[in-house]
């Protein structure tokens, strides 16, 4: 008691001791002015290739991006500086780091990661980049319609107000308008500038230039490492089973698939194929996989290409908790530990058991499941990073150590990834989520080509069996065409009315293989993304009006001209526009940029640089060719990891442009195309006469291509 009180009387005391040294008022004022805020200092890293740094950096994601693609970035060109640049300027000061990049009045900023708001033109609005199950890739990286690109390199929670926010001494500021008058009053005053914060010590900005967005894109990919080649069993169907489902069920339902005449190449296993989840054990369940060899082996005679659901919370129970506990930072999540996997200790154990008990026997490839999830902001990992810094970055660490175990055994995977960041696109990942109405997988398909990333729709279920099937119509034009049954069982033939129209869609991706293969290598050689937004492609952009009906109706209200804002179309591979149907629609507007565009399945006339009605019946994806699209074609396979050695291929030409083709073919299994081993066969269509006629020119490379006896068909004649 007598402690007690001592201590008390000490505690007042020091209260009046403060008191008394309560520091004078700061004798000189801090500048504030615009001035005072230091001009970047820009270094080129690569042609068209610009860094700055801000304070002192910390981790950001393009640690774990793939290494810049010397070549291919020298062939893109060397732009110059983009001028205005030159005036950007950054700081630090408190807590927090900033940076200031002008605009012009009629730049127009894409990007910023995926979106499912239907936004296109992002001017006037601000954002804060933070990886949630629900956001997946907030990327910051932005595109301007003037020429460049900006990205910023932080794991911090990226603030960000795109040309919006004044500064009182700005070099352009917006007339001040009176509310009580006038109507045209907003809340969202333009401003001259983006500006970006993070609380953290500083960042590095990068600067990408480019005559197109779709150029400045490129540049991007192609310095994180981008894009990626799947393996061509990839890009087959995909089905995912119940999570519960034991070893023989499965091999019960990849043969039922061919019963019913349906192709297949990739079964997923969701979480009951571990020993325990959730946490993960990463360990095969001894009662419904007793013989994890022998089952692999029996899938793999099938063609069958295994992919594995794992999330990163490590249980108690898994065999290699006690070597990873060491590793793991301060907080679980679901009570299960979290490995800091940018430590390579944790990488190599993790790994060692993954090739040893997984690989080995020949699986294909993992889902990186809830990576978008974790442990409080302030938990603190091993390596020192922050809860908050993890989760921003938790998916690119991850798919960077699976690419490495890949990598090692000269097998390319394909999988699934929940979170991502910048830098992602050498990664052969898709986002996904479950969790999205129709309209938002169009947009985050579209939005993911904006951020070098891939999404696709993991279709489960549908509010009906026209929601369903239209939905599965989008993941046909999607970089995964999933079907995922983990909690409903669902399957292809699960709603008999549509069956039929789901077979002969799945037959369609499969035609389609060439095409859709060589869409990617050319992702991987130039960094152009398979599944891209309106906003990259060339006669889109220069349009500057408003469209009633086929716009979303968000409008920059000071910016003289308007853009189409167009959210619910996309472009697949080089020549096909793809405008999906949605559920309770037999009708839609679509917009054809400029130059004229063929209906896919008649080669008629569709329009040119317009807006068209269109229709569709429930089994058709509304598509459009560009004049001069060639698109090769083949006979849909029940498997494309068993392709034959010879594939007669239909090429088709839509319209009446004469035009030329790269068409790309190689193993489809390692990465031996690295080192030249891949082949390219030129496909032209001259005119002739009064028409036009195919020419296939030889396939040059060391690999022999399987294409062969092509067959022309001429859709406008
Ligand atoms: C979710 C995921 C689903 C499924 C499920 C399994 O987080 O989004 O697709 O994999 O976990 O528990």
């Amino acid at each position: 008691m007598k402690l007690l009180m001592v201590s008390l009387a000490g505690v007042a005391l020091a209260g009046v001791e403060a008191q008394t040294a309560r520091p004078a008022p700061q004798a000189r004022q801090t500048d504030v002015s615009l001035a005072s805020v230091p001009k970047l200092q820009w270094k080129q890293r690569a042609p068209g290739v610009w860094m700055a740094v801000i304070g002192k950096p910390e981790v950001g994601p393009m640690a774990f991006a793939g290494s810049p693609r010397g070549a291919a970035l020298e062939k893109l060109g060397s732009p110059a500086f983009p001028a205005a640049l030159a005036e950007a300027r950054g700081s630090v000061h408190g807590v927090y780091a900033s940076v200031r990049l002008p605009l012009a009045a009629e730049e127009k900023l894409y990007g910023l990661g995926m979106r499912d708001d239907g936004r296109v033109d992002l001017r006037s609005r601000s954002y804060e980049l933070k990886v949630t199950p629900s956001t997946h890739a907030p990327v910051p990286f932005y595109i301007s319609s003037g020429g460049y690109g900006v990205m910023i390199n932080t794991a911090r929670v990226l603030r960000i107000q795109m040309g919006i926010g004044n500064r009182k001494d700005a070099p352009w500021l917006p007339p001040e308008i009176d509310r009580n008058t006038n109507k045209k009053w907003s809340s969202r005053y333009p401003s001259d500038a983006v500006e970006a914060n993070i609380t953290g010590t500083g960042m590095e900005v990068f600067l990408f230039a480019g005559k197109t967005p779709l150029e400045v894109v490129q540049r991007y990919n192609l310095y994180s490492g981008g894009g990626c080649l799947p393996p061509r069993w990839g890009l087959g169907f995909w089905h995912r089973m119940h999570t519960l489902t034991p070893a023989g069920k499965v091999l019960e339902e990849v043969d039922e698939f061919a019963k019913r005449d349906l192709p297949l190449d990739v079964i997923g296993l969701e979480p009951g194929w571990q020993s325990a989840s959730y946490p993960s054990t990463y360990d095969w369940d001894p009662t419904r996989f007793p013989d994890p060899a022998g089952f692999v082996q029996a899938m793999s005679a099938r063609g069958i290409s295994l992919n594995l659901w794992i999330n990163p919370f490590i249980s108690t129970k898994s065999s290699i908790y006690p070597q990873l506990l060491p590793y793991t930072g301060s907080h679980m999540y679901w009570l299960g530990a979290v490995p800091d996997y940018t430590l390579a200790p944790a990488r190599e154990i993790f790994m060692a058991h993954e090739r040893k008990t997984q690989l080995a026997l020949g699986i294909s490839g993992f889902k990186l499941d809830e990576v978008d999830e974790i442990t409080p902001e302030h938990a603190l990992f091993p390596s020192g990073l922050s809860g908050d810094q993890m989760r921003q970055i938790h998916g690119m660490v991850m798919q960077k150590m699976q690419m490495e175990a890949f990598r090692g055994m000269n097998r390319r995977t394909y999988g699934l990834v929940r979170g991502s960041n910048a830098g992602a696109g050498a990664y052969p990942f898709a986002l996904y989520s479950d969790g999205y109405t129709h309209r938002g997988f169009v947009q985050m398909i579209a939005t993911a080509s904006l951020a070098g990333v891939l999404w696709c729709p993991e279709v489960r279920n549908g509010a009906s069996d026209e929601d369903w099937l239209r939905r599965f119509e989008t993941a046909l034009f999607s970089p995964v065409m999933q079907l995922d049954g983990w909690s409903s069982g669902v399957k292809p033939w699960s709603r008999p009315a549509v069956t039929d129209a789901v077979r002969s869609l799945m037959k369609l991706r499969y035609q389609l293989l060439p095409y859709l293969y060589t869409a990617f290598a050319e992702y991987e050689r130039s960094g152009v993304p398979p599944f891209r937004h309106m906003v990259l492609e060339p006669g889109y952009a220069a349009e500057s009006k408003v469209v009633a009906g086929a716009v979303n109706s968000e409008t920059n209200p000071y910016a003289e001209s308007r853009l189409i804002e167009v959210a619910d179309q996309y472009m697949f591979g080089p020549s096909i526009l793809v405008a999906p149907l949605f559920a309770g629609e037999s009708s839609r507007k679509v917009v054809l940029p400029a130059g004229k565009w063929f209906d896919f399945y008649t080669g008629k006339f569709a329009g040119d640089g317009e807006t068209i009605p269109v229709s569709a019946p429930l089994d058709r994806v509304p598509l459009f060719v560009k004049d001069g699209g060639i698109v090769p074609m083949m006979a849909a396979v029940e498997r494309l990891r068993s392709l034959p050695g010879e594939v007669p291929l239909e090429v088709r030409h839509y319209g009446t442009k004469e035009a030329s083709y790269a068409l790309y073919d190689d193993d489809g299994e390692t990465f031996d195309y690295e080192k030249g081993v891949f082949s390219v066969q030129v496909l032209r269509a001259v005119r002739a006469g009064g028409g036009l006629k195919g020419e296939a020119g030889a396939a040059s490379g060391p690999w022999k291509s399987r294409y062969s006896a092509i067959t022309w068909k001429f859709m406008a004649n």
